[in-house]
């Protein structure tokens, strides 16, 4: 403001408007998270839970230690980044809020050291963080049998993994709604497709217990977008972000970008594009849909289609969508368009 209308007692409403947008809501971005969260304004966050691809999931993939990550489902964060990722957190939560990491063992210890969470407490138990956070304690998610009925085992071979961790850090001073949670919170692995989805049970529990009805949740990674789903199942707004919604859960469509929301708009019916491994012996229509995309040449193969059948078939549906997630054509196949309109929909292909 200039000097001039401050000393007539101008109050410039449009200038604080500008300084403080309302935070967005019940929306869906393609976005790197440090990104998003640069663009939100300090205070305007009620609750992060979110769950970062970090760096030691490459130690499981390197050891193999793991069917599921031995090859790259996602990129991953570094460690030198996390504390970056800590500050962004508290720099757009409002004052008295929650924020929930899930993490595994080794990143549970990185964060710990970077934080500079040691033996010290506070008065109250807390021990407090570099970023400002005050640390409260590891909530884990203890994994069940689909029944619930035992826990079951997992990978590793010095007792099997059967847990992650959940990290609990508190901005200002805010009681859990309910006291009495335990802080091992028992859930079967989710069976919804995806990159390390987490149970909607768990979810569920953390946005019960750190938020109201209408207030603002933020997942700056969401892979399928669970926080979101449980959000807006209990009266929460929320903004998820993510670099790649191949997976995104359909019935967040509608707040996902654009092109998401457009396409199931425009009408094309979605269809799932056939195995790649028999596209060179397909029907006529098949190959035609996929000369188009690049995948094939006459009946031979592209380099592009050989990149794909190098990623294992079960872990392959990512990389498909992001192959077809290109601007349709102007004489495009209707086939193709109904691959790519599957590609953008986060529909799955079981
Ligand atoms: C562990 S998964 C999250 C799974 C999610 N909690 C769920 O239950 O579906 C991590 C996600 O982070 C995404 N990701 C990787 N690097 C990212 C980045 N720099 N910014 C935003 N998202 C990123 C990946 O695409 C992946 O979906």
């Amino acid at each position: 403001m200039s000097g001039a209308r401050a000393s007539v007692g101008f109050v410039d409403f449009n200038a604080q408007l500008r300084l403080e947008p309302p935070p967005p809501s019940d929306r869906v971005v393609i976005s790197d998270a440090f990104e998003l969260l640069a663009t939100l304004p300090d205070e305007s966050v009620d609750l992060v839970i979110t769950d970062p691809p970090y760096e030691s999931l490459q130690l499981h993939r390197s050891r193999g230690t793991t069917t599921r990550l031995t090859t790259n489902w996602f990129t991953t964060v570094p460690d030198a980044r996390l504390p970056e990722l800590l500050a962004s957190v508290y720099r757009v939560l409002r004052r008295d809020r929650h924020f929930y990491l899930f993490c595994d063992e080794v990143t549970a210890d990185v964060i710990k050291q970077q934080q500079g969470v040691g033996a010290g407490r506070l008065p109250n138990g807390a021990r407090p963080c570099e970023a400002g956070f005050v640390y409260w304690k590891e909530v884990l998610w203890g994994k069940t049998t689909l029944d619930g009925a035992r826990i079951r085992g997992g990978t590793g071979y010095h007792y099997r993994a059967a847990s992650e961790r959940i990290l609990f850090f508190e901005k200002g001073k805010r009681p859990l709604i309910d006291l009495g949670i335990p802080d091992v919170l028992l859930a079967a692995r989710s069976t919804v497709t995806g990159p390390a989805v987490k149970p909607n049970a768990v979810v569920r529990t953390l946005l019960l217990q750190s938020s109201t009805a209408g207030e603002l949740v933020v997942d700056p990674f969401c892979g399928t977008g669970v926080v979101g789903v449980e959000a807006r199942a209990h009266g929460r707004r929320f903004l998820l972000g993510d670099i790649d919604l191949a997976y995104l859960d359909a019935s967040l469509a509608g707040v996902a970008p654009p092109g998401v929301a457009k396409r199931v708009a425009d009408g094309i019916d979605p269809i799932a594009p056939p195995d790649l491994e028999e596209l060179a012996s397909a029907a006529d229509e098949v190959r035609e849909a996929a000369e188009a995309a690049g995948w094939l040449e006459g009946d031979a193969g592209t380099p592009e289609l050989a990149e794909l059948l190098r990623i294992r078939p079960r872990e392959r549906e990512a990389a498909v969508r992001r192959s077809l997630r290109a601007p349709p054509g102007p004489e495009e196949p209707p086939l193709l368009r109904a691959w790519r309109a599957w590609a953008l929909s986060g529909r799955r292909i079981s």
